[in-house]
């Protein structure tokens, strides 16, 4: 297969600092999407994420255990992410995104190939360097059920990342919960609610705000909107957009679906058989797709647009949204149940 096309590294980045406890919530004002770095004159320009040749095989189903091949599930794939930018991951089911999801992570080892975080090897991280990872780079899951302990409240289980990493007072924790329930959308009268009493949209946003708990500089969003309804859908893109204007926050957004990608990426990946067959950005990607399994994918946009989901990142010949005022999008989600 030709090498992928590639003009993803056409922007400036800048190394801001560590970020400070205490500024939760608070942008990362040199890392604004979309806006100048720092300003400092010269000096090295480094992704925040570099992921170099990753190659992660599995075991092959069938066989004899003795003769059984291995399955390539990423094959020498590359890719970066600057900070505050957000890269769209997309490739039909079975592509390879989740792997390289947890191989960023730091979940699953790949056989080869490198994940380089803010100039450190993740695979080689150990003790307090590994948990400071952690802290930094969070994940969002499709179905955050799973993440969140079904007997534990809500709040709590927002809490519980302030808590592993010591962020601030008992007080200071508790306000931050409130906080971080506003910051998603959710009134913060509901922290006291177990998951099961919340709708999914609901609980998307607490994965969210547990998520940002940590004030994390890279997001891995895995499907993260795909168990919603197609109108929690678009309230949840909105929220990921407000959240990349407003702090800053690095994410990965993974997803099958090229029609969901175009609303929240500045640059887009596309992962076929576990091979990266084109990467750039978002508009050059949809607009003009080099690869044919791209083109194959655009035209395969299954459904309306989303209804109610901010204006896409480029003008695409894939959607129209309904584009709602700033006023509109920013207004408590619907999907919030008006007893609380
Ligand atoms: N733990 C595993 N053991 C064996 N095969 C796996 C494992 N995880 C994923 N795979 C296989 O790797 C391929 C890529 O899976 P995945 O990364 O989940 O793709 P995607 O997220 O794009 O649907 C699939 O064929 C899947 O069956
Ligand atoms: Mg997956």
């Amino acid at each position: 297969m030709p090498a992928p096309t590639r003009d993803l590294h056409d922007h400036p980045a800048s190394r801001a600092g560590l970020p400070q406890r205490g500024r939760l919530l608070e942008p990362r004002a040199a890392a604004r999407r979309h806006g100048q770095p720092d300003g400092s004159a010269g000096g090295e320009v480094t992704a925040l994420l570099q992921v170099e040749n990753l190659v992660k095989t599995y075991p092959a189903s069938g066989g004899l255990p003795f003769r059984r091949k291995r399955f390539t599930a990423l094959d020498h794939v590359s890719i970066s992410v600057d900070r505050g930018r957000t890269l769209g991951l997309v490739g039909e089911s079975g592509s390879g995104k989740s792997t390289l999801g947890r191989c960023v992570l730091g979940l699953t080892a790949p056989d080869s190939g490198s994940v380089i975080f803010d100039g450190a090897d993740v695979t080689k991280l150990r003790g307090a360097k590994l948990s400071e990872f952690r802290r930094r780079v969070q994940p969002v899951f499709q179905d955050p059920y799973g993440s969140l302990d079904p007997r534990w409240s809500v709040g709590r289980s927002v809490r519980e990342s302030l808590d592993v990493f010591r962020v601030g007072t008992t007080a200071d924790r508790e306000q931050r919960v409130r906080d971080l329930f506003d910051r998603v959308g959710l009134n913060p009268a509901l922290t006291d609610r177990l998951p099961s009493s919340l709708s999914g949209g609901q609980r998307q946003r607490v994965g969210i705000a547990a998520a940002l708990a940590s004030d994390p500089e890279l997001i891995v969003a895995d499907e993260p909107v795909s168990a919603l309804d197609v109108s929690v859908q678009a309230q949840i893109l909105n929220l990921f957009q407000d959240l990349q204007n407003d702090l800053g926050v690095a994410t990965i957004f993974v997803t099958h679906d090229l029609g969901v990608v175009e609303h929240v990426s500045d640059d887009i990946a596309v992962l076929f058989h576990g091979e990266l067959v084109e990467i750039g950005p978002a508009d050059r990607i949809l607009h003009d797709p080099q690869h044919d399994y791209t083109k194959r994918l655009l035209s395969a946009v299954p459904r309306p647009p989303l209804i109610g989901a901010g204006t896409p990142r480029p003008t695409t010949p894939l959607a129209h949204p309904t584009i709602l005022p700033t006023s509109a999008r920013t207004a408590p989600a619907t999907d919030i149940p008006t007893t609380d």
